[in-house]
């Protein structure tokens, strides 16, 4: 079976009182054993020195995001080398805030003449790609990040949208025993509007679905698939207990001391 997976985005908060305070919560809370759920929080890289000097052992950290490639001259970025030197086994990548607000969905473009006319060649989502692959090739784990807007879920493309995410990914990768696939659909990041079980489930199983077709039958059954926007303690338990649902990806919620609650729908 795939292991229950719950990962706490904490994104762009916190001070340093609010950190330890999350934290101290986070080492009083009794949950199930590691041989039943994997714990991940991802503070602000700033923090997580002092998370991971501070927080339980059975709980690990993943940072928010990480570089391209190699790192080097790259003023503000940080690179996979320093995430693996500062003993960090996570990384989030893709996320939608980073793909839609930080302009990372993002379409890398070949022009090629032909004739005498520009031919123009987008290749959707190869950033994202190409950070999950390098992220991979020095030793990181990665939550891959994927979902749909709400105009693109109107537009019934979603899952279109997600195997085209899940395909930039497929494309850059031959192992997948170190990836988790996080579908967060945008309209219900932060929004209090959660994708109901149903939803969820729907997403899950064609994603499942697509990489039986697309990269092999052990990889579907085994690749986690998580579940985020707007998950709480309140409605954790109907999605965790959908089949295709194997954790989550908590934005809000991993703030606070329900975020142990969230955690206990594993069970
Ligand atoms: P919320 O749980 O705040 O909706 O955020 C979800 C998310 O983006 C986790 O990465």
């Amino acid at each position: 079976g795939r292991k229950f997976f719950v990962g706490g985005n904490w994104k762009c908060n916190g001070t340093t009182e609010e950190v330890k305070k999350i934290v101290n919560t986070l080492n009083d809370g009794q949950v199930p054993s590691q041989d039943v759920v994997e714990v991940v929080v991802s503070p602000p890289y700033v923090f997580i020195p002092l998370v991971k000097s501070l927080l339980r052992p059975d709980f690990h950290v993943a940072a928010q995001n990480v570089w391209v490639k190699k790192g080097g001259a790259y003023t503000g970025e940080i690179s996979a080398e320093i995430l693996v030197n500062l003993e960090v086994p996570w990384v989030i990548i893709g996320h939608s805030e980073r793909r839609l607000i930080l302009g990372e969905s993002n379409e890398v473009m070949f022009f090629l003449p032909y004739l005498s006319f520009w031919v123009v060649i987008i290749v959707p989502e190869k950033f994202v790609g190409d950070k999950v692959a390098y992220a991979l090739s020095q030793g990181l784990k990665v939550i891959a990040c994927v979902g749909e807007t709400l105009e693109q879920r109107e537009a019934r493309s979603t899952l279109d949208v997600v195997a085209a995410q899940t395909k930039a990914i497929a494309d850059r990768i031959s192992n997948w025993d170190d990836i988790v696939l996080a579908y967060e659909p945008v309209w219900a990041i932060g929004t209090g509007k959660v994708a109901t079980p149903a939803q969820a489930q729907e997403v899950h199983s064609e994603l499942r679905k697509w990489l039986h077709t697309n990269v092999s039958a052990d990889v579907a059954a085994k690749t986690r698939i998580i579940y985020g926007g707007s998950v709480n303690g309140a409605n954790s338990k109907e999605l965790a207990a959908q089949p295709d649902v194997d954790g989550f990806l908590v934005g809000g919620a991993s703030l606070k001391p329900e975020f142990i609650d969230i955690i206990k729908a594993a069970e």
